[in-house]
């Protein structure tokens, strides 16, 4: 069995509001008798892609015993992002594949600089497809942006450009068991490419479904939350806490 960790969106910005709520899912991880085996962190980690705080998602999940994967969401800043986080110079995509638990997680980075909505670049679906021909057994995907709309106009339309490329990659690797995804700042589960899809909760604040609200979309006192995915039997299964 594998079991992930999942949150996102925690847009550390030096204000202390919003690292205190990274700091509450961080802890409640930390705190728990048993481990997952690994934590995934699908974007958004800073507001402003500032290198300072990037230090500070760094100081926030020290406390995790377990591998921490990262990918960059539209708020990151790609070089800041790849220095401070993966230790590594450049200013292409960080795509990153990962061995957890006998599991690949392939991380897709689907920024698009200065732009709200994502696309995955011609060189990262040919990363994707070549990482997923390397080795066997089941692997997830995950990137920030949601390659299928979710029923929230505001965020639909800021969503990924170009779903199409990616399916035809996916289409091509069976091994392919499940997408993680963040930017909805909601717990969401959907489909795309015939797979489960998995939004996990924002931990900065959380997205309203239009008949939630009459105006403001986002609720920022709203719980905490994050997401535990367990993958066992060729069965992907999602759990949401808040907290
Ligand atoms: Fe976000
Ligand atoms: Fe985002």
């Amino acid at each position: 069995m594998i079991t992930l960790a999942h949150l996102s969106d925690i847009h550390i910005d030096g204000s202390g509001r919003n690292e205190a709520r990274a700091r509450q899912v961080v802890d409640y991880l930390a705190a728990l008798p048993g481990r997952v085996d690994a934590v995934l962190v699908t974007g958004d980690l800073t507001e402003q892609g500032r290198p300072v705080d990037y230090g500070t998602v760094r100081a926030v999940v020290a406390p995790l015993e377990v591998p921490v994967l990262f990918c960059p969401g539209n708020h990151d800043e790609r070089g800041a992002f790849r220095r401070t986080l993966l230790g590594i110079d450049g200013t292409g995509p960080a795509n990153q594949a990962v061995e957890v638990a006998g599991a690949s997680v392939l991380l897709l980075d689907s920024v698009v600089p200065g732009r709200p909505e994502g696309e995955l670049a011609p060189e990262t679906l040919a990363w994707l497809d070549s990482a997923l021909s390397r080795s066997d057994g089941p692997a997830f995907v995950a990137l920030h942006h949601p390659p299928v709309a979710l029923g929230i106009p505001e965020l639909d339309a800021m969503r990924l450009g170009n779903p199409d490329d990616l399916e035809r990659v996916l289409a091509r690797h069976p091994r392919v068991a499940g997408v993680f995804c963040g930017h909805a700042h909601t717990g969401a589960a959907s489909t795309f490419a015939g797979l489960p899809l998995r939004a996990a909760p924002g931990v900065k604040n959380t997205t309203l479904l239009p008949w939630e609200h009459d105006g403001d979309v986002t609720r920022s006192d709203a719980p905490v939350g994050l997401a535990f995915h367990l993958y066992a039997d060729d069965v992907l299964t999602t759990h949401y806490r808040s907290l």
